[in-house]
């Protein structure tokens, strides 16, 4: 069993920690927030993330969290798991990837630094020129990305598609690999600037189906196919596949938007224009502001209307508002004067803009209101097309962002519902003067 050192102690670092601490490996976390480090070391998360309030708590002898950069020193793995936000011109901030170089304590024997933030490519180059500068010639380097998505990070890192490993000697490769021996998922060696790439492609592969599914909702739309169907039907070609085929409202969330513009900016940085990323990211920011276009067909002028919007965070199962579709839809309904009102059951209503009133039930927010908007499909909105709600509502619009409920039985119950390319039936559309 190794000795694990990780930097920064935020979602993918105590992710990390905790799963290489049920892997049997010791594991020190070094952060410089006195308040993360003190929390988690008394066992409280810093966040929600199912699963690893347990892992830590089964494996709390073989995780330590410190403030102090010399309990780091011994350890044979040092992980690098901070924030790469980005900058003004859309390129990675690597400034706390540089701080951790730059505040690497002495250090004996050959211990690997593994760089696990998503980082644009030549970035191990220029960090192990970095270490070489400081005298680290004797710490190895390797790459070796993430793909943990919120609310299954664990079972992601668990039961991986893949595990990558990019070094620039191939002992480096074998012992990080090594880490992982009790994981049973294909392994892919390649060099660091590959390894480096498959992350970004593979984040940008995702969105671009995404993108394209949204797409083909469009015209499905403006020529009376259904979209559920048509994924259904080319899901199944073992060619494309089934999943990540949900038209919806568009993507958000800590990484594809983030990792989208770097990648973009990272090609344009080497004078090429990525032309299939930008009409990806242009598609889903267009895609966040289509539900306008369907309430305004419905109720004419948006106005003085009240719409309800149902479920604010990017995804279901999280608190996460981060790149959330539903804050550019609450600010574009603002603009349009109408009076907007959200539901959520975890995430804070109020990081959406100014003059969003929240509503603690799904009943509270759509009650007198002209339209509800399923912005996230929560479990618990499953059930929102019932005969209570119906009657609270001033007019009965159903916008469903996520395709979460069967238009048939919405419009059914007495509701009129437009979903995302699934056809509208003639009698649902309403213009009011
Ligand atoms: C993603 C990647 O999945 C993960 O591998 C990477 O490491 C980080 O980014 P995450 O942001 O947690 O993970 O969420 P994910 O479940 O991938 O969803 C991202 C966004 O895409 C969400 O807004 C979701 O609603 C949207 N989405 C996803 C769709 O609109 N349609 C789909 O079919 C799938």
């Amino acid at each position: 069993m190794a000795r694990v050192g990780i930097f920064g102690a935020g979602w993918v670092g105590v992710c990390t920690a905790v799963c290489f601490a049920e892997l049997g490996h010791e594991v020190v976390v070094r952060d410089v927030v006195p308040e993360k480090v003190d929390a988690l070391a008394s066992g409280q998360m810093p966040f929600h993330e199912a699963d690893v309030a347990e892992l830590l708590e089964r494996n709390r002898e073989r995780i330590a969290f410190t403030l102090d950069v010399n309990d780091i020193v011994g350890c044979e793995f040092l992980f690098v798991c901070v924030d790469t936000p980005p900058t003004y011109s859309g390129d990675a901030d690597l400034s706390r990837v540089w701080t951790v170089v730059d505040e690497l304590p002495e250090l004996s024997g050959h211990p690997i630094l593994v760089m696990k933030s998503t980082v644009p490519v030549g970035t191990g180059e220029k960090v192990r020129a970095g270490l070489d500068q400081r005298g680290l010639d004797h710490v190895g380097y390797a790459s070796n990305p993430e793909f943990l998505a919120e609310g299954t990070a664990v079972r992601d890192f668990m039961q991986p598609d893949r595990i990558v490993v990019g070094a620039f000697d191939s002992d480096d490769a074998d012992a990080v690999a090594s880490l992982y021996d009790k994981i049973d998922a294909p392994m892919v060696r390649s060099d660091v600037n590959s390894a480096e790439m498959i992350k970004l492609a593979a984040n940008a592969a995702l969105m671009t189906r995404i993108s394209f599914i949204n797409e083909i909702a469009n015209v499905c739309e403006a020529t009376g196919a259904d979209v559920v169907k048509v994924a259904e039907g080319i899901g199944l070609d073992k060619r494309i596949g089934s999943r990540f085929l949900s038209a919806g409202i568009g993507f958000g969330g800590s990484c594809f938007p983030k990792d989208s513009l770097a990648l973009k900016q990272l090609a344009s940085n080497s004078g090429y224009h990525f032309q299939v990323l930008a009409a990806v990211i242009e598609v889903n920011e267009l895609q966040k502001r289509r539900v306008i276009g369907k309430l305004t067909r419905h109720l004419g002028s948006l106005q003085g209307k009240t719409v309800a919007l149902l479920g604010i965070s990017y995804k279901p199962n999280t608190d996460d508002m981060r790149e959330a579709p539903s804050i550019v839809l609450a600010s574009r309904l603002i603009a349009e004067g109408a009076h907007v009102r959200a539901w959520d059951p975890v995430a804070d209503v109020a990081k959406l803009p100014r003059g969003v009133e929240a509503s603690a039930t799904v009943l509270d927010a759509i009650s007198g209101a002209d339209a509800a908007v399923i912005v996230t499909e929560w479990a618990e909105l499953a059930g929102v097309a019932s005969d209570e709600n119906r009657k609270a509502m001033r007019n009965p619009l159903i916008v469903d962002g996520r395709n979460l409920l069967d238009p048939d039985a919405t419009r059914s119950a007495g509701f009129a519902y437009e979903g995302i390319g699934r056809p509208t039936a003639p009698a649902d559309v309403r213009v009011e003067a």
